[in-house]
């Protein structure tokens, strides 16, 4: 049996008990295909079979690769590039799965129109810019772009529209009445692509694990908005934590103390295993200096005895998707028994050893 104590560390580990809470929150929230998970979030078809197994067979993907690796897992019934590509090659590699999957490839252009249509995809989704400045046609131009997809002989599947720049909102009424005013421009567009296309034009996506809960069904704008690319949820970060959301972390990094001096202790886990870009890492009982390549420096808050040379020390990430990004498998863990710094990490004894390793899922969807 392997336990917390025995991995070689910095070590991916996830909380089977949080994991299922948050899973089962979401899918009373939004059960089967009302909700399309995000793989980038965890890049891993085993974490993304946990998620068919209880409903959300549709799934959403950033990268090609991502949908190559769904599609061989058996997890390709109807699969969303979430994001513009123009690269032939991957395109056409995607396009060659079609039959043996479902795979609908986000467009915001008459270039990824056309590349799309000459690559040998089929099905498409017009990417609607709803306020944030990345990929997405600009709505008023969404019909016309649409009805350009239909001349080239793409069946339109609907529309998507990405509020990412609402999701850390942290005052929910404001939140909700930002949302609901992109997902106007949204709804409207629909609208108007409906009518370029054919009957199989139903989609209306949108949405994370900011906003997953914000779609009421009693609103006529929000309740249509019939699909959620909701992620983070499952595993979470410090980042989604610092917001008012019913899930809870349940993924974190391991490290071992590997020196300890005048009044702070170091870890092996670094920039290297972090995703850094939402800022410092946590680590309960204790304030992070900072991060360096394949380090942590830290104190102990209120007078807590530093950890001692071969302590486990377990962080949590301010960012899950770049964090995991990172690491080729996630631990999964039965229950982690304490956050923060493990009292021994030579020790072996039951009172110190941590949860057990049950699973294994490798994040095999990485890079590109
Ligand atoms: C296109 C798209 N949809 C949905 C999401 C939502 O992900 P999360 O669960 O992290 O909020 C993201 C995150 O960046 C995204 O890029």
């Amino acid at each position: 049996m392997t336990r917390i104590v025995d991995l070689p560390t910095p070590a991916l580990i996830v909380d089977r008990q949080k994991f299922d809470a948050n899973v089962a929150t979401m899918a009373a929230v939004r059960p089967g295909l009302t909700l399309r998970p995000h793989v980038k979030a965890h890049k891993s078809t085993a974490l993304a079979a946990q998620l068919a197994a209880v409903g959300h067979t549709a799934f959403t993907c950033a990268t090609p690769r991502e949908i190559i690796g769904m599609v061989q897992a058996g997890l390709g019934s109807d699969l969303l590039l979430a994001n513009e590509t123009v690269d032939a090659q991957r395109l056409r590699a995607m396009a060659a799965l079609q039959g043996a999957a479902r795979v609908t490839v986000a467009i915001d252009s008459e270039t990824t129109a056309t590349l799309a249509a000459e690559c040998g995809i089929k099905d498409v989704l017009i990417d609607v810019n709803v306020g944030l400045p990345r990929c997405g046609v600009a709505p008023e131009r969404a019909a016309a772009l649409a009805s350009f997809a239909v001349s080239l002989g793409l069946n339109v599947r609907g529309v998507m529209g990405y509020e990412g720049h609402l999701m850390a909102v942290a005052d929910r009424d404001e939140q909700r009445n930002k949302v609901r005013a992109a997902m106007e421009l949204l709804v409207q567009c629909f609208d108007d692509v409906r009518g370029q296309c054919g009957d199989d034009c139903t989609i209306i996506s949108a949405g994370g694990t900011g906003t997953f809960n914000l779609y009421d069904p009693s609103d006529p704008v929000l309740a249509r908005v019939n699909e959620v690319q909701a992620g983070s949820y499952a595993l979470m970060d410090s980042h989604y934590g610092a917001l008012d959301l019913p899930f809870e972390q349940a993924l974190y990094v391991v490290g071992t103390v590997i020196s300890a001096s005048d009044g702070w202790a170091v870890i092996d886990v670094g920039l290297k295993s972090l995703g850094m870009d939402h800022g410092n890492p946590t680590i309960d009982g204790a304030s992070v200096w900072f991060c360096s390549d394949e380090h942590i420096t830290f104190s102990m808050k209120d007078g807590r005895p530093l950890p001692s040379i071969g302590n486990r020390v377990i962080v949590q990430p301010a960012h899950v998707d770049p964090t995991i990004a990172l690491h080729e498998v996630i631990h999964v863990v039965d229950q982690i028994p304490m956050i923060g710094v493990l009292s021994s990490g030579t020790d072996t004894s039951e009172t110190v050893a941590g949860g057990k390793v049950i699973d294994v899922w490798p994040v095999n969807l990485r890079h590109w």
